[in-house]
This record gives structure tokens, sequence and C-alpha cells, in this order.
């Protein structure tokens, strides 16, 4: 039997019972399930990863929605366990759910919530971020300055890449890498090469426009390309940033042999999710090739990396951050305790998961509905005709 975990409860009389596996940031989302007559129960267990064990106790006897963490497994016994407590609702505060059985939540008829539409921007600034400082040597050279190792100014110190003119390729254009493809863009004058199963016309169409404004201001215009393949980036790219889901199709997508096809020089980003590359592979490529650079927000065994990444001067990583800032965290938080709200009350589900700000806006009562339920189709749910 695990031991008991500790929790923090709000609106102790309230008629639904909705855990949170953490706090999480604002105040919005606990007041909005209040006024809705939930009890409000946040473990506040000083562990950062819950064992199946711990979110059981959690769950009880009685509940009618769990909001929990991409960090949890939410399979077989979990979504066992709430239903047997008589919930109908679970919510991935997280816009990935690689973490949750989709097909076992909708077996035992629970909804399954993510947050969209509320961190695509934060994520392709971090990638944005991460790009910036892999290129231009900051972490290194912050190391160099603190270490009190700098005597005066050097032709070949730190000398790192420019972006101006070069190609960004982006694996996966989706929300995410269609933002961070466009701040590139824009932002460095890059030029695109990008690989989807999707055409990404509208990523297209800003490139093109952008392109044609440049050109009107007498400057080179930025030119884009739609890959047949994901190695065409992965040869032609100069940064490359991935930005698919993870799942087989993806486990392992950057392995050994299309490391190798990448120029000696290139820059790797990744804030999607560890997997997506063989990180063992990773570590000797950058041992073998030193002006080869890596900008890490995810890892292959989270929250551990590969013997040897740790050491490498030509890799960057940061703990998970992509989505870190306060609106969207707070935001996130919302849309999650929106999504097992509107489940409980029986709400419809929002009519399109892009199109979340309604729910955002701290002036106005949220819609009736779920944001983004994930089975949705696949319980039959109705969908909101707002
Ligand atoms: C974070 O990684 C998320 O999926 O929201």
């Amino acid at each position: 039997m695990a031991k008991p975990v500790s929790i923090e409860v709000w609106n102790p009389n309230g008629k639904y019972r909705v855990v949170s596996t953490k706090p999480m940031p604002g105040t919005r989302w606990i007041n909005l399930l209040i006024q809705q007559d939930c009890r409000v129960e946040i473990c506040t267990q000083k562990k950062t990863i819950l064992s199946v064990e711990d979110i059981i106790q959690l769950i009880g006897d009685k509940c009618d929605g769990v909001i929990g963490q991409l960090t949890e497994d939410w399979g077989e016994e979990l979504f066992k366990a709430l239903s047997r407590a008589g919930g109908k609702a679970f919510s991935n505060m997280a816009v990935g759910y690689n973490n949750v059985d989709v097909n076992v939540a909708t077996k035992y008829g629970v909804a399954v919530g993510n947050t969209p539409g509320v961190l695509t921007e934060t994520t392709a600034e971090l990638a944005a971020s991460l790009t910036l400082a892999a290129a231009r040597r900051i972490v290194e050279a912050d190391e160099f300055m603190r270490a009190g190792l700098y005597d005066g100014w050097l032709p070949h110190l730190f000398v790192g890449n420019l972006l101006k003119g070069q190609t960004v390729g982006v694996i996966g254009a989706g929300r995410i890498g269609s933002a961070y493809a466009r701040m590139m863009v824009e932002g460095f004058k890059m030029n695109l090469i990008y690989f989807d199963l999707y055409q990404s016309t509208r990523l297209e169409k800003f490139v093109t426009a952008y392109g044609e404004f440049l050109k009107a201001n007498g400057e080179k215009p930025v030119t884009w390309k739609r890959a047949s393949s994901m190695d065409e980036v992965l040869q032609q790219a100069d940064i490359i940033s991935l930005h698919p889901v993870l799942d087989k199709t993806t486990y392992h997508l950057v392995n050994k042999e299309r490391l190798s096809k990448m120029k000696k020089e290139a820059i790797l980003i990744n804030c999607s999710r560890g997997p997506v590359i063989d990180e063992a592979a990773l570590v000797d490529h950058l041992r073998e090739n030193p002006m080869f650079r890596v900008g890490l927000d995810v890892f292959e065994d989270e929250p551990y990396m590969k013997p040897g990444l740790s050491e490498m001067k030509n890799a960057i990583v940061v703990p998970h951050i992509a989505s870190a800032s306060k609106w969207t965290r707070e935001g996130m938080a919302t849309l999650a305790a929106l999504n097992v709200l509107g489940k409980i009350k029986g709400y419809p589900v929002w009519f399109d998961a892009n199109r979340v700000e309604p729910f955002l806006n701290e002036n106005a009562p949220p819609p009736a509905a779920s944001p983004s339920i994930v089975n949705a189709k696949a319980l039959g749910l109705p969908v909101s005709k707002l």
C-alpha cells in the first residue's frame, strides 16, 4: 500500500470532486471549478513524478474528474480506477498526450482533454531561443565569463553561425512548427525548407508574401520549399527544428544514419518529445562533430540524460520548459480545468480546439463547452455550434 499523499482542499462542500495531481499556475482555474460547485483537491506531495499507486490513492472511491501531468502514465490501471470512482473526465495539462492511452480511456468512457492553442507561440519562442543560443554559443560564453576567463577581445572568441540568408528546416509544420518557421523567416530572413505529410499552404503564402515585401524594399527575397522527404531537409538545412508528435512512426526519427546526413555545422533543435531522437547516437555525433550543435528541451529518458550528453559543450540542455511562460501555463491550467468541468456538466466540445481564445479571456465567463477533447468523436460527444 502506497503512503498517503498530501492534498489541499478548496470548496470542501462542492458536489463534484475534481482532483489535480499538481498545483498549477494561477487561481482562475480553481475559481472556475469552485463557481460550478466543484470540490477541488490539489496534490501537494513534494514528489515531482507521482506513481500510478499515488494517483490511485488520489482518485479514491469517488472522483468526477482528474487534471494530470505529462509525467504520469495514464493507462489501464488509472482509467479503471477513475471509472470505478465514477469519473468521466481526465485532462492532461499539456498539448501532447503520448503519456495517455486514449483507447483505454475511451473503453472506460472517459473523455481525454489536452491544451492546444495556448502554447504555440511560447513553445516556438523557446525553440527560437535555443536556436540563437546554439548559433551564437551563448551558454559556453556565459560560463567562460563567470569562470573569470575573459581577458580581452579576440578575433576568434566564440565565433558562431550567422542565421540571415541560411536555410531553416522544419520537420512537422503543424501549429508550433509553423509558428517557429515564421519567427525564423521573418526575424532572421532565413529561407525555409519543411517536411510534413500535409501541405502548409498558410505558411507557404506567408513566406511568399514576406519575400515579395523584401524584394519591393530592395532586399534579397526569402524562399520556401516543401521537401518530398525528411532526408532532403536534413541534407539542405543549416538549422533543423523537430516538431512532430511522438508515436510509433516518429520514435528515433533522428538516428545515427540521419544525423550523418546533416551538415557538419548544422544546428538541431528539439522541443517536441525526447524519443524522437536516438539520444545515445546524438551524443556520439556531438563528440565526433564539434562544430555540430544541438538545443534540447526534451530527453529520451526524461528526467535523465543519456551518458555523456551533459559533458558536451556543443549541446544546450534545458528542462522541458518550452511552454513555460506565465500566460501560457495559466492558460493551460484553465483549459485543462474547463475540459474536465465541461464533461462533468455535460457541455458539448468546442468546435475548434485551435481557437480557444474565448476560454482565456479573464474578463468574461468562458463558453459552456470543453475546449479540447481528443476522443470526442470516439465517445460520440456533441460539438458546440457557438
Ligand atoms: C508540453 O510538452 C506539452 O505537450 O504541452
